[in-house]
């Protein structure tokens, strides 16, 4: 047994039902950690909750409750205040399950495709898709620990008109896209769209294109094809940079699914959902309109006879459910889409291509915001790189390293920089909720102080150094006698718990201020508990509570998508 909180909240419950019947049921046990150490370590306000509909006082029903429950083996309770109950874990059994940290939970039998990072082709990926790719794999891993099998999917951006008028530019230019960079896709995008808006001609021709390219032209497609391969090249690139498990094998672009998109619209028609407006299919969805209370409709298919984003998007619900057979499809995308998704899955639900037993849910996110608080740009006004964004992050962290072991090997010193500041954005990124914007302020995040990356991977690395050093394997804990060291083996127990919250409120932020608990709870305990200088017993109970909890910061900052250096 590992986590207490469960196991007490169920022998809580059981008694609670003994003896309050029905009336209990719609409470639950009410069972938290307690707010301070005088109040023991769980608290339940139960009673309190109970008092209206059973029409007793609150300390009568905690009596009740207190003599009903079986709980001797487990923890010591106290009646305190107006009828709290306060439970102690007896030391023995804190030290068990500290001793017994559990790992991974079994398979679920439940798939979920996680819809995440999402780049475009021909455009360099920015701070935006930092955040979908940070966040996505954070969830992903914390999905696949507590027993879901986890399908990522990679919707890339590699369809829609603009290709029409970048193939043609190619042509017109005489270019051979295989020998162009990103950054060269980005301009050559650039220069084709002021062609497409100064010449009518060529803007003829690029809307033909777009025909062939949908249409399946060799030659057209042959150039498409260059196009993305050479953002996926960079994609790959800055994935490797990032830590990012993404590869290929995720990537289900929106191009995919260009077969698909008449059948969607033939789909709708019967089901009799589309509406023609202005020349285009739209869906009108009851529910669905803006401010001034006009309606806000789905365009399926546009007045050129074009589909766009919102048509991919239904082929792809329908894909992940009939082929990939998800029982949950998150999407980790920005809040500016909230609408956008809202509107699919009703459609998509409308159609039939949702059933009721498919949960689909957006992880909408905040935006990235500058020094002067406003959406992160360069100073003239482009969007910031995030590759370039990411050599600063490394760059602050080997300054900040820079002298701290001069022994150590050049390659090893530049691994550790990696790990730190790309740990420091990722850390910042996942640390507030996920709805908030934040300022992209390097200097706080690779700070080895405050609830950072850094000062969690400082945290570790210290233990590791302090494990090396002892000499001796950490015994298991037998007892836990200081309050600091009871806080900290506490702390612990609740790992799977934080992370299982994390899994159920798709919100990382929460796996983030846990752990920076637990650090908060090992720096209490160095302050009053030597390790080294200890002896016997102690000294083997204090290591094994060492190497729990450089186990649970190691876990904890993996499952965030954060490397943990053994020495910084
Ligand atoms: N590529 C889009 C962008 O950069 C995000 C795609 C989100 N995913 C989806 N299934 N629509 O804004």
């Amino acid at each position: 047994m590992s986590a207490l909180l469960p196991v007490l909240a169920a022998r809580l419950s059981a008694a609670a039902t003994a003896t309050f019947g029905t009336s209990y049921a719609e409470v639950g046990p009410e069972l938290r950690a307690a707010t301070r150490p005088e109040f023991g370590h769980f608290q339940t306000s139960l009673a309190l909750k109970l008092a209206k509909s059973l029409g007793l006082p609150p300390r009568v029903i905690a009596e009740r409750l207190v003599a009903a429950a079986e709980l001797d083996d487990l923890c010591s309770l106290e009646i305190a205040g107006p009828g709290f109950v306060n439970l102690t874990v007896h030391s023995s059994v804190l030290a068990a399950a500290v001793n017994s940290l559990a790992g991974q939970l079994p398979a679920r039998g439940e798939r979920v495709v996680v819809d995440y990072s999402q780049p475009n082709v021909a455009k360099q990926m920015h701070v935006g898709h930092l955040r979908s790719t940070v966040i996505g794999d954070a969830l992903c891993n914390v999905l696949a620990y507590v027993g879901y099998e986890v399908i990522r999917q990679n919707h890339v951006g590699d369809w829609g008109t603009q290709f029409g008028m970048m193939v043609e530019q190619v042509l017109f230019e005489q270019l051979e896209v295989g020998s162009l960079d990103i950054e060269g896709l980005q301009q050559l995008y650039q220069r084709g769209r002021k062609h497409f808006d100064t010449e009518p001609a060529f803007a003829d021709r690029s809307r033909a294109r777009v025909v062939l390219l949908q249409s399946g032209d060799a030659a057209t497609l042959a150039i498409w094809a260059q196009m993305v391969e050479v953002s996926l090249v960079e994609f790959d690139r800055l994935y490797a940079v990032l830590g990012s498990p993404l590869d290929r094998s995720d990537v289900v672009g929106e191009s995919a699914y260009n077969d698909q998109l008449p059948g969607i619209v033939d789909d709708l028609a019967a089901a009799g959902l589309l509406t023609e407006s202005d020349g285009a299919q739209c869906a009108f969805l009851p529910g669905f309109v803006g401010r001034d209370g006009s309606p806000l409709p789905v365009i399926v298919r546009k007045s050129d006879g074009g589909f766009g984003y919102s048509a991919t998007d239904l082929a792809a619900v329908r894909y992940r459910v009939a082929d990939l057979h998800a029982d949950r499809i998150i999407y980790v995308v920005d809040h500016r889409q909230g609408l956008h998704f809202q509107q699919i899955f009703t459609l998509a639900r409308n159609a039939g291509w949702l059933p009721a037993t498919t949960q689909a849910e957006h992880v909408a996110f905040g935006t990235v915001l500058g020094p002067d608080g406003k959406p992160f740009k360069t100073r003239d006004g482009g969007t910031v790189r995030l590759a370039s964004l990411l050599a600063d992050a490394v760059a602050r962290a080997s300054a900040l390293l820079a002298g701290r072991d001069d022994e150590m090997p050049a390659a090893q010193r530049q691994a550790i920089a990696d790990a730190v500041g790309i740990g420091a954005v990722k850390y910042a990124d996942l640390a507030s909720d996920r709805i908030n914007d934040y300022v992209f302020d390097l200097d706080r995040m690779v700070a080895m102080s405050g609830n950072t990356g850094p000062y969690l991977q400082y945290a570790h690395a210290r233990l590791t150094r302090l494990l090396d050093k002892a000499g001796e394997a950490p015994g298991p804990v037998t007892m836990l006698a200081e309050p600091a060291e009871q806080r900290l083996a506490l702390l612990l127990t609740g790992f799977g718990d934080a992370v299982v919250q994390v899994a159920e409120t798709l919100q990382p932020h929460k796996l983030c201020t846990y752990l920076y608990e637990v650090a908060s709870a090992l720096s209490a305990f160095y302050e009053t508990c030597p390790v080294l200088p200890s002896t016997g017993e102690q000294r083997a109970g204090r290591l094994g509570l060492c190497a729990a909890t450089r186990t649970v910061l190691h876990d904890g900052l993996g499952l965030l998508g954060i490397k943990a250096p053994d020495s910084m």
